[in-house]
């Protein structure tokens, strides 16, 4: 077991926004927590990640080193793709030549050109400020990797490479990782196990293993499962939340 989440409470200004969540992560596992705008997802991630304190529960770590990949890249305007992708690694104190070895090293795994790692943050695309964060998080080794919705911002056929990137580190380093979005289908295409918050229940409304192996599912698979899951009553907190915010 690499995280744990027991029994955890949580609420803002005294409104609840889950009151009995249990959710873990075994070593090189990828969760996919999912649910409808608005209920808890990115609270559960924080809470996980330790950025913020639940009030109620407790949350065991079994790991060295974690990593944070959110919505928007929160990359540092004032450096360039190379340091910013470095940036963690003097926390842990790698040298200089290790840390540019590594950046360089791991800008190549993201699909960055050589020439994108002296730009700076406003002189890249969006997809590929993305991909530099991607970079950062997974510079460090970590042994466990939050994501929050990453791929949102980005247009589709960008954001399917980007899930690629993400399947591809997790088969090769073994990280556990918990994997945020709103969208059933990458959720499918990217994780070993799906989980769902509704925010209408005390905790999970449902956890599904995935069939197969994230990488390994071809898009009938993957589109065949968000078939079968969306009649399912656990998912109807998801698809309603869909509806409400389309309307
Ligand atoms: N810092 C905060 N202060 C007050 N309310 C918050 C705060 N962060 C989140 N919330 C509220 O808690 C609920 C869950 O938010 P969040 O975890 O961001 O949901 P999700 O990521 O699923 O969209 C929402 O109702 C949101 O408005
Ligand atoms: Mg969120």
């Amino acid at each position: 077991m690499k995280l744990a989440l027991e029994s955890v409470g949580h609420a803002f200004l005294g409104r609840p926004v889950f009151e009995k969540l249990d959710l873990s992560l075994v070593e090189g596992e990828v969760v996919a927590l999912i649910g409808p705008s608005g209920c808890g997802k990115t609270t559960v991630l924080q809470i996980a990640a330790g950025l913020i304190d639940p009030l109620r529960g407790r949350v065991r770590r079994a790991y060295r080193r974690h990593a944070v990949v959110f919505q928007e890249p929160r990359l540092l305007p004032w450096m360039t793709a190379r340091d910013n992708i470095a940036y963690g690694l003097c926390a842990i104190g790698a040298s200089a030549t290790a840390r540019v070895e590594v950046a360089e090293r791991r800008a190549r795994e993201v699909g960055l050109h050589p020439e994108d790692l002296d730009k700076f943050p406003v002189e890249l695309s969006g997809g590929m400020r993305q991909r530099v964060a991607v970079a950062r998080a997974l510079a460090v080794d970590p042994d466990v990797v939050f994501f929050d919705e990453p791929f949102t911002a980005v247009d589709v056929g960008l954001k399917r490479a980007l899930q690629d990137l993400v399947i591809e580190a997790a088969a090769r380093e073994h990280f556990s990782a918990l994997f945020v979005t709103h969208d059933l289908a990458e959720a499918v295409r990217v994780a070993h196990r799906l989980v769902v918050l509704s925010g209408s229940v005390e905790g999970l409304a449902a956890s599904r293993v995935i069939e197969g192996k994230p990488g390994e599912r071809n898009d009938r698979i993957v589109f065949e499962m968000v078939e079968t899951w969306s009649r399912d009553p656990a998912f109807h907190a998801l698809f309603d939340g869909e509806r409400e915010r389309i309307r």
